[in-house]
């Protein structure tokens, strides 16, 4: 059996407009690269971060909380040293810490033979997703280890649904280049929800899972609403009306926060108009102090990569 592997492990979109904490879809091309070493020396240690400053002491990071979840509950007579290289930075809105969560449990459960399964993976990163958020949710963990759009039926136990991504379905993504902490943006959310809200908002993530099952561009079109969290978190982001009205004149089928921002995400049908939505996207923050970045991904179907 091998004793080191390579990882890619992909961004990913959590929410998608109607499914706060529950649906998530996975991206191409932009993610974090691991590797993970079996070792004799028994224990957990990180022995590299590169891209960004994060903590090295298994307890504080991410991915060694999770990593440990798993180890404390297989008890394997070896240890493990994990190297983290972040392509996708903290506090962007594309699931950083889920990307860091996910790839330490499933590289060590690669090199492990596969003792465990995707789901059961997927309850040992939400504890180094909870480190992060101060909440346990897996909308950006599942699409992470499973591809596609994944749909957290239930956290408690954990029950997670692959939901079918229609051909020809991309998103773009852009990225101000400000940090907003998921905990915060999860402070600002109200406790109760009115019930005309949440009647609109299942209605329409009943709707946008059942228009990605048949592949139904308008249906998804129609879907992709958020009147529960975005209003209060849409103040968090430069000049968000602008982003979204840019996505939608472009001919996007929505556009809404991705997580807790700051990036925002939008969904098209075909390249070309992904294409022309990031090419809008490009103007937003030319005039003003704020970096930003963008990109045209097709929906991830496959997951993390071993390389
Ligand atoms: N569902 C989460 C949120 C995703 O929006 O707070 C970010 O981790």
């Amino acid at each position: 059996m091998k004793d080191k592997i390579k990882i890619f492990v992909p961004g990913t979109v959590a929410n998608v407009a109607c499914g706060f904490d529950v649906l998530g879809f996975c991206l191409d091309d932009i993610g974090d690269g691991m590797t993970i070493k079996k070792v004799e020396e028994p224990g957990l240690r990180i022995t590299k971060i590169r891209g960004c400053e994060l903590p090295f002491e298994i307890d504080k990071n991410v991915a060694g909380v999770s990593a440990k979840a798993m180890y404390e509950a297989l008890n394997p007579d070896c240890g493990f040293e994990i190297e983290i290289h972040k392509g996708i930075k903290p506090g962007s809105g594309i699931g950083s810490s889920a990307a860091s969560a996910a790839g330490s449990v499933f590289g060590m459960n690669e090199l492990l033979g596969r003792p465990y399964t995707k789901l059961e993976l997927t309850a040992f990163a939400m504890k180094g997703e909870a480190l992060a958020s101060q909440s346990e949710h897996a909308d950006n963990l599942a699409p992470a280890l499973f591809g596609g759009f994944t749909l957290v039926r239930s956290v408690h136990p954990l029950d997670i649904l692959s939901i079918p991504t229609p051909d020809d379905l991309y998103a773009t993504i852009i990225y101000p280049q400000i940090e907003i902490k998921t905990a915060e943006a999860r402070a600002l959310l109200p406790e109760k929800v009115d019930l005309k809200l949440a009647i609109a908002q299942w209605a329409n993530l009943g709707s946008l899972v059942h228009g990605l099952h048949i592949g139904d561009f308008e249906l998804i079109r129609r879907s992709l609403k958020d009147v529960v969290v975005e209003p209060y978190r849409k103040q968090l982001i430069p000049k968000y009306d602008i982003i979204k009205a840019i996505a939608l004149e472009s001919g996007a089928l929505g556009c809404s926060i991705s997580g807790s921002g700051p990036s925002m995400f939008a969904l098209s049908k075909g390249k070309a108009t992904a294409e022309k939505v990031k090419s809008g996207f490009e103007t937003i923050y030319q005039d003003s102090d704020i970096d930003s970045q963008t990109l045209v991904s097709r929906i991830n179907t496959k997951g993390i990569k071993i390389l």
